[in-house]
């Protein structure tokens, strides 16, 4: 079925001949990375029907199994340094609304900072992994992962996830053509690398009127401990402005965040 990512392409698209089409994999992230190490082109795409050790972010898993989702990696080698990347998984989640609008008629928010999520369920999920050159401290190359639920009833998400995730199907009673899918990511991530570092300001405007965050009451996870706040804004690199009860104000890079009232949160 996968044949179907590449046809769904204009025939001039400039990463059509960079597409890996794998059954199984561990992990797509992780075979980039090895491709990505090896001298693989920005705009290498790593694809499989089935991951077995799907990764999300804090080193989670990510359930990926056959015939049910859009399992997806893609390289990028921007000349810049990490920190000019800050918003980078933010331009990649507007990028997965778009392709998921596009192709299955729904627009999903976005959970601050890497979750795609309908009606406070999650549909999808982005992780970010970076290389950076330890004597240029430049990023080598950047591997993006984005999962999308397209085909799960509830009964085939793990049981621990099972009243939190959702799926294209669940949602709009059909699954989505999946190489159609596939291949409109791709092509909504080619437009946003292209503007990546051009167009911030309008990519983070973008980003807020789809983050369903801002304005919720959150908790934050860092090591052991749990702050309670409301996410009052995203700043222009992405960080998540948060008010805490004594009225103080903290900008968010990193760490769990989550709503209150979602994904099981009260
Ligand atoms: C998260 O939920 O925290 C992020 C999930 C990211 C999952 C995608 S699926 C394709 C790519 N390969 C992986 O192992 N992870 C990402």
């Amino acid at each position: 079925m996968w044949n179907t990512v590449v046809s769904n392409l204009p025939s001039f698209h400039p990463w059509r001949d960079r597409i890996h089409c794998l059954d199984t994999v561990d992990s797509t992230n992780t075979y980039a990375k090895t491709l990505a190490a090896s001298g693989a082109a920005a705009g290498t795409v790593v694809i499989a029907d089935r991951q077995t050790g799907g990764r999300g972010r804090m080193g989670r898993a990510f359930s990926s199994p056959a015939g049910m989702g859009v399992y997806l990696s893609l390289i990028l080698r921007p000349r810049c340094a990490p920190e000019d990347l800050m918003h980078l998984t933010c331009a990649v989640g507007l990028a997965a609304c778009d392709a998921v609008e596009k192709v299955c008629g729904i627009c999903p928010g976005i959970k601050w900072t890497n979750d795609l999520v309908y009606d406070r369920r999650k549909l999808g999920g982005i992780l970010t992994e970076l290389s950076v050159n330890p004597q240029t401290r430049l990023v080598d190359h950047a591997v993006i992962g984005i999962g999308i639920n397209c085909g799960q009833q509830p009964a085939d998400f793990p049981p621990e996830i099972r009243s939190t995730a959702c799926s294209v199907a669940m949602l709009t009673g059909a699954s989505p053509d999946r190489g159609a899918l596939a291949a409109a990511l791709v092509d909504a991530l080619w437009d946003m690398s292209a503007s990546l570092m051009s167009h911030r300001a309008e990519c983070m405007a973008r980003f807020r009127s789809r983050c369903v965050t801002i304005g919720q009451d959150i908790s934050i996870l860092r090591g052991d401990t749990v702050l309670h706040g409301r996410a009052i804004a995203v700043d222009s690199e992405g960080g998540l402005l948060v008010r805490f009860p004594d009225g103080s104000t903290q900008t968010v890079t990193s760490g769990e965040v989550s709503i209150r009232g979602m994904y099981g949160y009260l």
